[in-house]
């Protein structure tokens, strides 16, 4: 027998336009299975908050349809709530609520069954780390502290759906050692999750399948092997040279180069960046050559390409600047 599940979100020509004018989502089509960890990278301003705003039901579609476990978002709106667990990129704490208040509040407003709820918290409290804590105000809290605070507030009630919109924004590099922990655990537990990110460093460490999105369109999707494989190679090669007088072309003709990028630098320098599949094989091969036609080289070094060498060659810009 097979068993076919259902996709836990389901989303088909999503636009989402602000005060008829703002297409901050265009024509957006994604699934999410069961189980994955999907993340969303872009640069800011891509459209990432608002899409997961509108996979929530905070905001309405302008057109296109959002299911979530099978069910339309804007038509279900109670028990979505209820079947996702959301950590907004704005954290939305009370200040003065202690802790263990906040985590008693959401308690209370999600129905966590009332013999479950101490024990809960305690978990939680001590999965963020903030047991010792658990008595003081958020207002007297680090970023990191109240990035933790609502990450666990997220997951305190059962959901099958995880969103967390820039989990690490301004947060210190144990706060988001421990996010990032945690979120593994999650999926380990076998939840499907969806974090958006301009981090590619999160992107890579924490996704299964990586969405890139830029002007609310996806640009590409895949694993972030994929990408690298698919729109750069297997390694880059950074050679620089002195007073250099040809082009991309002459170096793709005379020397058989995959050109990724050349840049003329101040000093008078070029730095050159080549693509290769076979990089300690390739780059003995390259220096002699270009020694051979004259252009001595400088410097080389050669690394494996990253997120952002992948936006870059799609788009032609660096995902922060
Ligand atoms: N409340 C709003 N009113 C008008 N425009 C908005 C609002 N929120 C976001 N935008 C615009 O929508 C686009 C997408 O924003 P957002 O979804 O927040 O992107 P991201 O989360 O990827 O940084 C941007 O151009 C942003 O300026
Ligand atoms: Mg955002």
């Amino acid at each position: 027998m097979v068993i076919v599940l259902p996709f836990m979100v389901e989303i088909r020509d999503l636009t989402f336009v602000y005060d008829g004018q703002v297409k901050a989502v265009d024509n957006l089509s994604f699934n999410i299975e069961q189980g994955e960890i999907l993340g969303l990278l872009g640069p800011n301003g891509a459209g990432k908050s608002t899409t997961v705003k509108l996979l929530m039901g905070v905001l309405k579609p302008t057109s296109g349809s959002v299911k979530v476990a099978g069910l339309e978002v804007s038509e279900n709106l109670a028990e979505i709530r209820r079947r996702i667990g959301f950590m907004p990129q704005e954290t939305a704490l009370y200040h003065e609520l202690t802790a263990q208040e906040t985590l008693e509040y959401h308690a209370e407003l999600y129905g966590v069954p009332k013999n479950e709820i101490d024990e809960r918290i305690s978990r939680m409290l001590k999965l963020a780390g903030l047991t010792d804590r658990k008595d003081d105000l958020v207002r007297t809290f680090s970023g990191g502290m109240k990035r933790r605070l609502a990450l666990v507030r997220s997951i305190l009630h059962d959901s099958d759906l995880l969103i967390f919109d820039e989990m690490s924004l301004g947060v210190d590099v144990q706060s988001r050692n421990l996010i990032w922990n945690r979120v593994r655990d999650m999926k380990r537990e076998g939840r499907t999750i969806l974090f958006c990110t301009n981090y590619m460093d999160e992107a890579e460490a924490l996704a299964d399948r990586l969405i890139i999105i830029d002007h609310g369109r996806i640009i590409t999707e895949g694993t972030p092997r994929e990408l690298k494989q698919q729109h750069v190679g297997e390694y880059l090669i950074e050679v620089m040279v002195d007073d250099f007088e040809h082009d991309e072309f002459w170096l793709s003709q005379e020397i058989g180069l995959d050109v990724d990028s050349l840049v003329v630098g101040m000093t008078g320098s070029t730095l050159i960046t080549v693509k290769s599949d076979d990089g300690p094989k390739d780059l003995p091969r390259l220096i002699t050559a270009m020694s051979n036609a004259g252009v001595p080289v400088k410097q080389v070094s050669m690394r494996e390409p990253s997120l952002d060498d992948v936006f870059l060659s799609l788009t032609g810009s660096r995902l922060r600047d």
